[in-house]
């Protein structure tokens, strides 16, 4: 029995697409808004492979653009919205600070005004550890202080702080914000996975074409962290426990009617050069790499 209808925003993503299939698999019907500048069609068809066609629907789009959002929302009726469409490079959004405003801060602003017209009030949100900024508690909770490091940190931690403005002023708002702390793997079919287009800003993805051969080495930012190995420590989830907890976020939001702010991490690091030795280990391939100074950067 089908559920609920569920807008994916940027659902051909890394993430979105993971979560794609655990709501499918939680009995969600999901609708995907996704522009295709991270991501490919192919991801769509994959995902029909693994869940079957017939709970999931593709429009071509940006989130940026309230006409298409109209239209998308008159078209359906939907229980909520789960927002990843971001763009999420830390050195892009200092090149490119008005691109990062538009699409992170405008494209949720715009978002918002299209679910308000709708009457769709349930919305979870891709925040990040980023708005930790420099923390150095570990593990980091909730209630540590925020702070923008970089562009990209900015858009997300101004983010929280617009659903916070608008959660406080109008109570028919439930907004789930989850602070994803640093994803990784694949669904074990590998049907689907993280396959950014360009050079790689996250380890796991950058590791894999250094393994493969389309790079020669891997840059590692950073080698006298005050770490066991001086390489930067991150906690790392697997990416379908992330999936998993946006299935659980919207349960939560149904129950409760009610909003959270949560981190999604495992509360466990493990270095850089920890992450390359375990993928040494299991793969059989040598990963060449070379520190260089720089840092280590939440997205
Ligand atoms: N991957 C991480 O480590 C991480 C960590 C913390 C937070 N996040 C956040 O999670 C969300 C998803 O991240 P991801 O890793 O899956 O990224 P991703 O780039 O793989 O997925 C984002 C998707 O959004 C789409 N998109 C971008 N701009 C759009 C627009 N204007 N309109 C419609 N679609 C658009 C892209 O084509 C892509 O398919 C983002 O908001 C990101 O900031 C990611």
């Amino acid at each position: 029995m089908t559920r609920h209808t569920i807008l994916l925003t940027g659902g051909l993503g890394y993430i979105g697409s993971h979560t794609a299939v655990a709501l499918v698999e939680a009995g969600y019907q999901v609708v995907i808004l996704d522009n295709l500048s991270n991501s490919e069609r192919s991801v769509f068809d994959a995902l029909g492979t693994l869940v079957g066609p017939n709970h999931l629907t593709f429009i071509e789009g940006d989130v940026t653009d309230a006409a298409t959002l109209e239209r998308v929302f008159s078209d359906h009726s939907f229980f909520g919205v789960v927002h990843f469409a971001a763009l999420k490079s830390v050195a892009e959004s200092e090149a490119q600070p008005l691109a990062y405003l538009e699409t992170n801060i405008g494209g949720l602003l715009t978002l918002l005004r299209a679910m308000e017209q709708a009457e769709v009030f349930n919305l979870v949100f891709s925040s990040s550890a980023t708005v930790y900024g420099d923390q150095e508690i570990f593990p980091i909770p909730e209630t540590a202080e925020r702070s923008a490091v970089n562009t990209y940190g900015f858009t997300k931690l101004s983010s929280e702080q617009m659903l916070e403005r608008v959660g406080s002023n109008d109570d028919r708002w439930s907004f789930g914000v989850l602070r994803y702390f640093n994803p990784i793997g694949a669904h074990e079919s590998a049907a689907i996975g993280e396959r950014p287009n360009g050079i790689p800003a996250n380890l796991l993805p950058y590791i894999d074409r250094v393994a493969t051969g389309s790079l020669p080495e891997l840059v590692v930012y950073g080698d006298d962290y005050p770490t066991p190995d001086g390489t930067g420590v991150r906690d790392y989830i697997h990416v379908m426990d992330l999936a998993e907890g946006h299935v659980r976020s919207l349960d939560a939001i149904e129950a409760t009617g009610e909003g959270h702010t949560v981190n999604i991490g495992t509360g466990q690091g493990y270095s850089v050069l920890e992450v390359i030795r375990a993928y040494e280990a299991v793969s059989g391939i040598k990963i060449p790499y070379r520190a260089v100074q720089g840092t280590l950067l939440f997205i």
